[in-house]
């Protein structure tokens, strides 16, 4: 809905120089390229193997389903479903969700809302096809809400610790909320949904500094809930803003404002997003942390600025102010249209078969650096599909 924004700037998005919007001229583009390089990587997966990045020889490199990213290569096929309405592509995100229904009998952590949402959620919203979905997305939301402890209003994000945590809770999770509050309208249970809204509320209390950037991971004691320590695990340091991290956030709250309509989490979204804004250079890009030390030659993350243009797009139709709504949706075209350039975008058959380069797994651990991610090109998908949409309304 452009309810916010003023005709002025539409005319001037949807005119530019050429009489044609650029980033929508940027999503044909980039969805023909990703129809060609989709297919191809379906042609090269062996069975049980999901796209994960590249190796350093620039071959794609894949991962089991049990890796959090395994919904990212299906979920983004359903994206591509939606913008072509290609059936070739309906059937391949067919084939790569539904194996994932095994997650169910696997151990699993927080991540599973990323597994099941991208893959299964998207399914059910373009296809209705309850019958295939609904069972698998009611009880991964079930297994997600099971890791809600009472005592810390948060759910864990990961059963295995490092150093002392007791329980390790990242702003990532935020991201699966969305398992919860979906499942909830679904089947009914409310538990769900209640269970979404306490971990968002406790996160607001305790992740955020006074400048609304966010610790990256915070450890609470599971007996009272006290807040053990606040640090970071792919930051620079404990006290830097991670990027992605406080991707998460703004996409987090946003997406908690549009599930639940309470005006805390519209508050929290416009200030992460306000912060961030403050923090990307020129082209829209955020460095990997916005507190590197080596900025302005430190490396960018595409997988943030991706997720951020996603965010963003949402929050400019969510907002009551118009102003912000220009300043967030005029954000996200910059990301975008930085992001058809030649210095991120592949050509076809390059980049290991994905769209985006320049992404930042884990610094800290030499882990993914400077490489193509599956939830980058999820994003990025999502956030063009998002853009059309809202440029098609009214
Ligand atoms: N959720 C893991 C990451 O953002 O790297």
């Amino acid at each position: 809905m452009k309810r916010f924004l003023t005709a002025a700037f539409v005319a001037i998005i949807i005119t530019g120089c050429s009489g044609k919007d650029p980033v929508s001229e940027l999503a044909d583009k980039v969805f023909t390229l990703a129809q060609q390089q989709y297919t191809d990587m379906d042609a090269s997966l062996q069975e049980g193997e999901y796209p994960r990045t590249t190796h350093k020889d620039g071959t794609l490199r894949t991962s089991d389903m049990g890796w959090w990213c395994s919904g990212f290569y299906p979920g983004a096929l359903w994206y591509i479903y939606e913008y072509t309405g290609d059936r070739s592509m309906l059937e391949l995100a067919w084939k790569h969700t539904l194996p994932l229904k095994d997650l169910l009998d696997r151990h699993t952590d927080h991540d599973i809302g990323f597994q099941i949402d991208c893959s299964f959620g998207n399914a059910l919203r373009l296809t209705g096809d309850s019958t295939a979905v609904v069972p698998v997305y009611v009880a991964a939301a079930r297994k997600l809400a099971a890791r809600l402890n009472p005592a810390t209003g948060v759910t864990l994000s990961w059963d295995w610790v490092r150093k002392d945590w007791r329980y390790p809770v990242i702003i990532d999770n935020m991201m699966n909320l969305e398992l919860l509050t979906n499942a909830a309208r679904i089947s009914g249970d409310t538990t769900l949904r209640s269970a979404a809204v306490t971990h968002a509320n406790t996160t607001l209390k305790n992740h955020f500094r006074p400048d609304w950037s966010s610790w990256h991971l915070l450890d609470y004691d599971p007996v009272t809930g006290e807040v053990r320590s606040k640090e970071t695990v792919q930051g620079h340091a404990d006290g830097s803003a991670w990027a992605r991290g406080q991707a998460w956030a703004l996409y987090g709250y946003t997406m908690m404002y549009r599930e639940t309509g309470m005006a805390e989490y519209l508050n929290a979204a416009e200030n992460i997003g306000e912060m961030i804004i403050r923090h990307l250079p020129e082209d829209g890009i955020p460095y990997w942390d916005f507190n590197a030390p080596d900025i302005p030659d430190a490396l960018r993350d595409a997988s943030a600025g991706a997720i951020m243009a996603s965010a963003f797009i949402e929050l400019s139709t969510l907002t009551e102010k118009a102003s912000a709504a220009e300043t967030y949706l005029e954000t996200a075209r910059r990301q975008l249209l930085t992001f058809g350039t030649d210095e991120y975008l592949a050509a076809y058959g390059e980049n290991g078969g994905f769209l985006l380069k320049h992404c930042v797994g884990n610094m800290p651990e030499n882990g993914e650096i400077d490489v193509p991610l599956s939830y980058a090109d999820y994003y990025f998908l999502e956030a063009l599909v998002r853009y059309v949409t809202l440029m098609e309304k009214d």
